[in-house]
């Protein structure tokens, strides 16, 4: 199935103003785990969204609040989504806001066990005839991007997931020439698991200090290694989640905190990982 824009047809209801239609290499689980999931739009979507307020989430979907465009340019809409999962449907409606009463309806096909097809309809009230391909494509540009940022998510979780993991052999200890480290942050393997290895402005003035942190993060495995440190800390791109790399709680609210790290020191000129 191509990603392809599907004009409504001329004897469809008023307001359907066309499809979108594209195959996903994902499971169903990952599929309505992204459709259920309302705190990944203003990060994993920054481009499209700026803020979410959830006022109810569940199993049944969300409501919430959300902002998109910058300062007065920003629009604030009321969005619902109600997943069906018996009809592999999710229908999201804009209750409030600029485009109030547009109803998005995805259904969704398994072609195999990581494949799926979906499709993707407009309805947007108060569209001319002759306007309704014009704001069909509009929405199917939207939504093409939405879906290259969710694809490149959920296939990256799966994969975190799929990676089997052992215990952790506790004997390994890796010595490192941090030459092979520049330039920082670094990504290094360590019993099986990556981590990010940097250095921090340390207390004394100019001293630094080494860091380990893990590549994954807690809550649903987002790759931290994608982010800058700043001032000690990494925000996660998927929900934000923004954890102390030196504690490794989560500073941002949250009460997951970052997976157990080697220690970290510098020794005989190398720079030395080992469990303790
Ligand atoms: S995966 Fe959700 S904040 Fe990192
Ligand atoms: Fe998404």
């Amino acid at each position: 199935m191509k990603h392809e824009f599907v004009p409504a047809s001329s004897d469809s209801r008023l307001d359907h103003v066309g499809s979108y239609r594209r195959r996903l290499p994902v499971s169903l689980d990952r599929m309505y785990e992204n459709a259920l999931d309302w705190q990944h739009l203003p990060h994993l979507h920054g481009s499209s969204f700026g803020s979410i307020d959830c006022a109810s989430a569940g199993g049944w979907g969300w409501r919430a609040t959300v902002s998109s465009g910058d300062g007065e340019a920003a629009v604030v809409s009321e969005l619902e989504l109600r997943l069906d999962r018996d009809a592999r449907r999710w229908i999201t409606r804009n209750l409030t806001g600029p485009n109030a009463g547009a109803e998005i309806w995805t259904h969704v096909f398994v072609v195999a066990d990581r494949v799926l097809d979906i499709v993707v309809d407009f309805f947007v009230p108060n569209v001319s005839a002759d306007a309704r391909e014009k704001v069909g494509r509009a929405y199917a540009k939207a939504y093409e991007v939405l879906y290259d940022e969710d694809v490149d998510m959920m296939t990256g979780r799966q994969n975190q997931l799929d990676v089997r993991l052992d215990g952790v052999d506790e004997s390994e200890v890796l010595r490192l020439d941090p030459r092979a480290l520049s330039p920082l942050p670094a990504l290094v393997t360590m019993s099986g698991r990556r981590f990010v290895v940097d250095r921090l402005e340390a207390v004394e003035p100019n001293d630094t200090e080494w860091v380990v942190y893990p590549a994954q993060c807690p809550h649903q495995l987002g790759p931290l290694d994608e982010s800058p440190l700043h001032e000690g800390t990494v925000r996660c791109p998927w929900h934000g989640y923004v954890f102390d790399v030196r504690t490794g709680e989560c500073v941002s609210g949250s009460h997951c905190r970052l997976g157990r790290v080697p220690a970290v020191r510098e020794s005989e000129g190398r720079v030395e990982l080992r469990w303790l």
